[in-house]
């Protein structure tokens, strides 16, 4: 699907973050990011491109096998295909987003929108569906461990040596912690973030 085609999908026409990018800095800094992790995560893009409807089956098949997890996406306790489906559109193109798109402020402000679309603040109304009200915030932090080890295979599978394989995966881990870390924001009091 063609980034317009994908429902529910507005980076660029959001409302800015609250975060701003000289914190944005430090935080990079932080988890030692740098210019060559910049490097080796578009490098990982271009493996992952052809790859994300293998991720998204994995990632998918680990949540629909665990009830606590699922329950996220269910309405009076019946997974809700629909909302499933609508949001699996939605995070293939984070796959290539997170590699891709420059860190830049749309960049930014996407991540809040996203922290809000987990959050009770905006979760379900994108997909107008009547799901439980909130992800908690445990497993927001919980799923950078999952969301990054399930990733190597895949980025091994187009031929690189085992150090660019690595260096891919550690831009990776490193991206996912930074996101993971932005999309807390709406659950922490204000100025404790
Ligand atoms: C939405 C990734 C944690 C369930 C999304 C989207 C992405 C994503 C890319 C779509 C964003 C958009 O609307 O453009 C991730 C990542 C996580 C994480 C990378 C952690 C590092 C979780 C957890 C759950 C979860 C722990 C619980 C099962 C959902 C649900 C939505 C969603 C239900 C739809 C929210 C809505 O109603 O708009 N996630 N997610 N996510 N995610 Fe996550």
């Amino acid at each position: 699907k063609t980034k317009e085609q994908i429902k529910g999908y507005t980076y660029g026409e959001v409302a800015p973050s609250p975060f701003t990018l000289n914190d944005l800095e430090l935080l990079k800094k932080t988890v030692l990011f740098s210019s060559e992790d910049e490097q080796y995560l578009r490098l990982a893009g271009e493996v992952l491109r052809d790859q994300v409807d293998a991720v998204l089956n994995l990632w998918y098949s680990f949540v629909g096998s665990n009830e606590h997890l699922l329950r996220y996406f269910t309405t009076n306790g019946q997974p809700d295909l629909d909302y499933l489906a609508a949001v699996r559109d939605r995070f293939g193109q984070w796959i290539i987003d997170l590699c891709t798109r420059p860190f830049d402020q749309d960049w930014l402000n996407y991540q809040h929108e996203i922290a809000l679309r987990h959050h009770s603040a905006k979760k379900n109304q994108t997909d107008g569906v009547n799901s439980v009200p909130i992800i908690n915030h445990r497993y927001i932090v919980a799923f950078i461990y999952p969301i990054t080890a399930t990733i190597k295979s895949f980025l091994g599978k187009k031929e690189h040596d085992t150090e660019t394989v690595e260096k891919m995966y550690n831009a990776w881990f490193k991206a996912v912690t930074l996101t993971a870390v932005l999309w807390t924001y709406p659950y922490v009091h204000t100025n404790e973030f």
